[in-house]
């Protein structure tokens, strides 16, 4: 595969970057801010550009893949661009019937449910989306010293959506499945985690600097079962990265309990959404001997509403307590909602950028 060309310049300021040297727990400039789904609903230059072309639709082509994910990077002076596109773009490469709905998320037309369902589901070849290539690559060369960020779902979330159909709140037919039928749910995850693994490769190779694979629905998950059903089968996929020497940030909702575990199954950075503190979260990543890790986080998206003399006091609260951690990187403890006002977070960037910056 053909490395996009990159200046001597750009490629030694992308190295330096506040992003990649937080990730790797290295001094940094600033502390690196930015968004989960930054790129979205809350932009009215996205609104537009979507315009009477669905979300999938969109995914497959390079021009609008570019500009979408540029348009926080333009608008906001991220630290870092996260590539648009969406968890379940896989598995419609290789001919999943689904689809998503505008304000309810993925829909899978055939639900998996049994061993013959699996032959649905296979890794997706650089042939299957060759406008991911093209699009990673000239993001790659128009993002200089931006770190771009790759990522996929892993394999619970993503089978959530398979076995439910659609979106859930308890993801019970999962937790059935996997209590009910170990075999078939480990043949699925284990299928679903070489899917990440394919998709994860096809954007390095073709420029990301780091990945982040999203676990978003693992916190409705006791220890006890992710140990046994889940951790496995992410492990398999940041060990198979591994050989590419990017950072691998992991992150799901509600992971309170998840942490050192998810920690454990190979992150280099480990994600946390509000509810932890991110000094007790480190302290969680440790607990059980672990090294500590940089960590992301974790502003409530909920605060993006409350007013700036709210939001101010949790921005200082949350650079102090990303202190104990071995690098930072701010970011809020969920997805950017379609509601947030643009004006708030290109507030916060700016914020957490000059608040933390060594003299
Ligand atoms: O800016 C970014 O973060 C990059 C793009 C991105 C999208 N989806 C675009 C998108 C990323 C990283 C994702 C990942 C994703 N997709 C996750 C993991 C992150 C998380 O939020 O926990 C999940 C669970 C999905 C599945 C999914 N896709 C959901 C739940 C939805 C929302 C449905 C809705 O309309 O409320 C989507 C659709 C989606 N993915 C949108 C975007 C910009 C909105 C669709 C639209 O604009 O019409």
């Amino acid at each position: 595969m053909t490395q996009p060309s990159q200046s001597p310049v750009a490629t030694e300021a992308l190295a330096e970057s506040a992003f990649l040297l937080a990730a790797r727990g290295e001094p940094v400039p600033h502390t690196p801010v930015w968004f989960m789904r930054q790129a979205g609903r809350s932009l009215p230059e996205y609104r537009a550009i979507r315009e009477g072309i669905t979300m999938l639709e969109s995914c497959m082509r390079p021009d609008l893949v570019v500009e979408i994910t540029l348009q926080p990077v333009r608008r906001y002076g991220v630290d870092a661009a996260i590539f648009y596109s969406d968890i379940v773009l896989p598995l419609k490469a290789v001919g999943v019937d689904l689809e998503i709905q505008p304000g309810v998320g993925p829909v899978v037309a055939s639900p998996v449910r049994s061993a013959a369902d699996l032959a649905a589901v296979r890794p997706v070849t650089p042939a299957d989306v060759s406008y991911v290539t093209e699009s990673v690559q000239q993001l790659r060369s128009q993002l200089g010293g931006t770190p771009l960020i790759g990522f996929a779902g892993a394999p619970f979330t993503v089978a959530s959506y398979l076995v439910e159909g659609g979106p859930s709140k308890d993801h019970a037919k999962t937790k059935a499945l996997m209590h009910s039928d170990p075999d078939l749910w480990h043949a699925l995850a284990d299928r679903l985690a070489d899917v990440a693994i394919a998709y994860l490769s096809i954007q390095i190779e073709a420029g990301a600097s780091a990945i982040q694979l999203f676990d978003s629905w693992a916190g409705g998950l006791s220890a006890r079962d992710y140990a046994q059903f889940v951790q496995p089968h992410s492990a398999k996929v940041f060990a198979a990265l591994e050989q590419y020497g990017v950072p691998k940030l992991h992150f799901g909702v509600n992971t309170g309990e998840l942490l050192g575990l998810m920690s454990e199954a190979g992150a280099d950075v480990v994600g946390v959404d509000w509810r932890v503190p991110l000094d007790e979260a480190v302290r969680r990543i440790t607990a059980a001997g672990g090294s500590p890790k940089p960590v992301q986080g974790n502003l409530d998206p909920a605060l993006l509403s409350a007013g700036w003399e709210s939001i101010e006091p949790e921005i200082d609260r949350i650079l102090a307590e990303g202190k104990a951690a071995p690098g930072h990187i701010f970011n809020l403890g969920h997805g950017v909602p379609p509601t947030a006002d643009p004006d708030v977070l290109h507030r916060i960037v700016k914020a957490v950028q000059a608040k933390s910056t060594r003299g």
